[in-house]
């Protein structure tokens, strides 16, 4: 079994639930209390073991590559100052030199499309996938607890969570196996069932760890819901072939691509945090 050591992170989307917002700014560059949605997720992967990175891009986007590079005359002005809190805050946003590619993603054609663009730096390799929108507040960093059930398995494995059932229509949605109540064997996959047609109410979130065959059925470019080229179609035909899992991870998923989701996340980030926590929550109660 190979070691895992990549990871995708497709941040080509048009962020069209976020307009205005979104106009001349990347979705993945909104802030969480005061770090980008893309920070989020690099570190997330890094404590998982990532050491490589592709970000597939679009127009508008290099924000996104600017924000890990080295900021001489911030910096130099910084330390001028003697402002090293200032300058500590910099920190996780800086990457190995040549730890992060990009490559483009011309037009948006959908999830599957924008990972097929990542080709030739997956090769041969097994890799993650996370979808910075989704976010994840866990003791244990969820593509952390992905990864051991990927060294467990040695096949794919996608993080699962249950979604009411009438909500099934947003996401993609398991078809369940055996189940030990932390790991399902996964024995069909569908993008955005109609909740009467839905197979159960277990929804894949933006956290995966997928072997490299899948990138030979993204290749055929068949178009799914949405007229979309859908990772949930080219994932579901894996299945009988490789070993296939979800796994229910430990931790809350914000969908901060929703208005109500991000703001959710804003709330339970905040108050997580030792500066912060106190004062927000003085203020919830007051407001509330
Ligand atoms: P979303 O479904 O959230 O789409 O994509 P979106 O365009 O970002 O946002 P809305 O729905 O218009 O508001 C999920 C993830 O897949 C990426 C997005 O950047 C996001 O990280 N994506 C989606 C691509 O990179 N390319 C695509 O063609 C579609």
């Amino acid at each position: 079994m190979k070691k895992l050591r990549k990871a995708v992170l497709p941040v080509a989307g048009l962020g069209t639930r976020f307009l205005p917002a979104t106009k001349a700014t990347a979705k993945e560059m909104l802030p969480v209390v005061d770090k980008p949605l893309i920070q989020y997720a690099v570190e997330e992967a890094r404590a998982a073991g990532i050491e490589q990175f592709c970000m597939v891009t679009g127009r508008g986007k290099t924000a996104l590559v600017e924000h890990f590079d080295v900021a001489f005359e911030l910096e130099a002005t910084l330390r001028d100052r003697a402002k090293s809190e200032a300058l500590a805050a910099l920190h996780g946003a800086q990457s190995e030199p040549g730890s992060i590619v990009t490559v483009r993603q011309q037009v948006p054609l959908g999830l599957g499309h924008a990972i097929w663009c990542a080709r030739a730096f997956i090769g041969d390799d097994p890799f993650a996938i996370l979808l910075p929108d989704d976010l994840v507040l866990a003791d244990k960093p969820c593509l952390a607890q992905l990864a051991e059930a990927y060294y467990e398995t040695g096949g794919n494995v996608v993080a699962v969570t249950e979604v009411p059932h009438e909500q099934t229509n947003r996401y993609g949605i398991l078809k369940v196996g055996s189940d030990d109540g932390r790991l399902v064997e996964v024995t069909g996959l569908v993008e955005k069932p109609d909740p009467k047609d839905a197979p159960s109410n277990l929804s894949i979130i933006g956290r995966y760890i997928l072997l490299p065959k899948v990138i030979d059925y993204l290749s055929r470019m068949e178009r799914g819901a949405g007229n979309e080229v859908q990772l949930t179609d080219a994932m579901a035909r894996l299945i009988g072939e490789q070993p296939f899992h979800g796994l229910r991870y430990e931790g809350r998923r914000f969908d901060c691509g929703d208005k109500v989701g991000f703001l959710e996340a804003q709330i339970a980030f905040a108050l997580k945090r030792p500066d912060l926590a106190d004062a927000v929550h003085a203020f919830l109660k007051n407001y509330v």
